[in-house]
């Protein structure tokens, strides 16, 4: 439900494949002087929710009503992603967060069962926790027209059942958070993260981020040890380090989905050599980067496995000295008649998830006569579509609606426009598809 405000709220308010590799054969990476050369995969937010846990009927319907997410299709959609990124040839994947659908206990064991494939293919795999995923009291299972609380899981448990997806293997474990860093490749440091507010939740868990100040202290001792030692690093973390529009953190409604005192944090970073963090928790494939002096910062955020495009990143290392990021979308889901039609799919399930109410609340929350909502809501949809896609143009009838509203007194009218052109002014680099000079973090062209 958390999300069906956020995207009632955010109207109301405002009211590839370049996929490198292809076939796994050699996944053995190679360390010469320390420059090093390797692959990780990375998927974001597959919100999995075990298929025991629920039975289609009303109380499920009305819970994803506005969600964004795929939830019946998510176990689906995770086998699909697994069984592509098992044929790349990546050492590494990272999953930066909302594993689940509400911290589900027995989503989390299906979850951790299912990833551990990957695993098994040799692969190292790294998780930590999104704000759905620990002691959520929004924990429920629905069943037909039941809704019943069910089992959600403490940080310790979260510790225990990923223990071979990065607790085990850690050179340094956070005792204030479930933050770690692990080292799969000798020089290459994972700065694992966790800025969950889990011990925040009443009866509704906590959407935002914020690293208490131990975890932030342990993190930056992390770093600077990382350094001072010569170690590549490379960042993850649920919640945004940087805002990926403007505005993101200054408004009250996405004010959540990027940390607290991200500029200072994301400053510390880049002076100290966290250069890399790996992100989700919007939905949106959208990479930005920002400059302090000399020192830089990339937040490289992966859209969910549960909303429309689907997409999984590939990371490739060259000597240490340049990233070749790609974008593929899941095309291929084995779900009732879905098949090859997925991404046609999971378009038209996010445009009817948002299309079904959004006019309704312009008008009856936000007093928007018929005509206009009839007018904003399809391209404030389309606008966020676009943003969750990445690489986003805005489109003719966003500027030609933007120019007719223009100096319209009404308030609502001018916070709608606002968020529409904002959303759809994509901040440098490029989203989907990019390659990154690593020493100067200058984009490679
Ligand atoms: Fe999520």
């Amino acid at each position: 439900m958390v999300y069906n405000r956020y995207i009632g709220i955010i109207f109301s308010m405002a009211l590839i494949l370049l996929i490198t590799g292809g076939c796994s054969e050699d996944s053995t990476p190679v360390n010469q002087e320390n420059k090093l050369n390797f692959k990780i995969s990375v998927f974001s937010d597959p919100h999995y929710f075990a298929p025991e846990l629920f039975a289609e009927g009303d109380a499920l319907e009305n819970n994803l009503r506005g969600s964004r997410k795929m939830l019946m299709e998510s176990e689906a959609i995770l086998k699909s992603a697994i069984s592509r990124v098992k044929s790349i040839n990546s050492q590494i994947v990272l999953i930066p967060g909302d594993l689940t659908k509400d911290g589900e206990k027995l989503s989390h064991q299906k979850f951790a069962d299912n990833i551990r494939e990957l695993k098994n293919s040799g692969k190292k795999v790294y998780v930590i926790p999104g704000n759905h995923d620990v002691a959520n009291p929004e924990s429920k299972s629905y069943i037909g027209v039941n809704v019943e609380n069910v089992e959600s899981v403490t940080p310790a448990e979260f510790r225990q059942i990923y223990a071979d997806f990065g607790y085990n293997e850690a050179l340094y474990k956070d005792e204030n958070s479930l933050s770690y860093v692990a080292e799969p490749i000798e020089g290459l440091w994972i700065i694992a993260m966790d800025a969950c507010r889990y011990n925040e939740n009443t009866d509704r868990h906590t959407v935002g981020g914020k690293f208490n100040n131990a975890t932030l202290n342990w993190i930056y001792d992390r770093i600077k040890e990382g350094k001072s030692k010569g170690k590549l690093m490379i960042g993850m973390n649920h919640h945004g380090v940087l805002e990926h529009f403007t505005g993101q953190k200054s408004n009250p409604v996405t004010t959540d989905y990027v940390i607290d005192d991200y500029r200072s944090i994301s400053e510390e970073f880049a002076k100290n050599g966290l250069n890399f963090v790996f992100t989700g928790h919007f939905h949106a494939n959208d990479i930005v980067s920002a400059n302090y002096d000399k020192n830089f910062i990339y937040d490289i955020e992966t859209g969910s496995l549960v909303t429309y495009p689907v997409p999984i990143r590939t990371v490739e290392v060259i000597n240490s000295e340049q990233m070749n990021i790609s974008t593929e979308l899941i095309d291929n889901v084995d779900y009732q008649s879905i098949g090859s039609d997925f991404q046609v799919y999971a378009y038209n399930y996010l445009k009817n998830d948002l299309s079904d109410f959004v006019e309704d609340i312009l008008v009856s929350q936000f007093s928007l006569q018929e005509s206009v909502a009839a007018q904003f809501a399809p391209i404030g949809i389309n606008a966020f579509v676009a943003h969750y896609a990445g690489d986003e143009v805005i489109s003719k009838e966003a500027v030609d609606l933007i120019n007719e509203y223009k100096g319209n007194n009404n308030i609502t009218i001018q916070l709608l426009s606002a968020t529409i052109q904002t959303l759809y002014t994509d901040m440098n680099p490029e989203d989907n598809n990019l390659r990154i000079n690593m020493m100067t973090g200058a984009v490679i062209r």
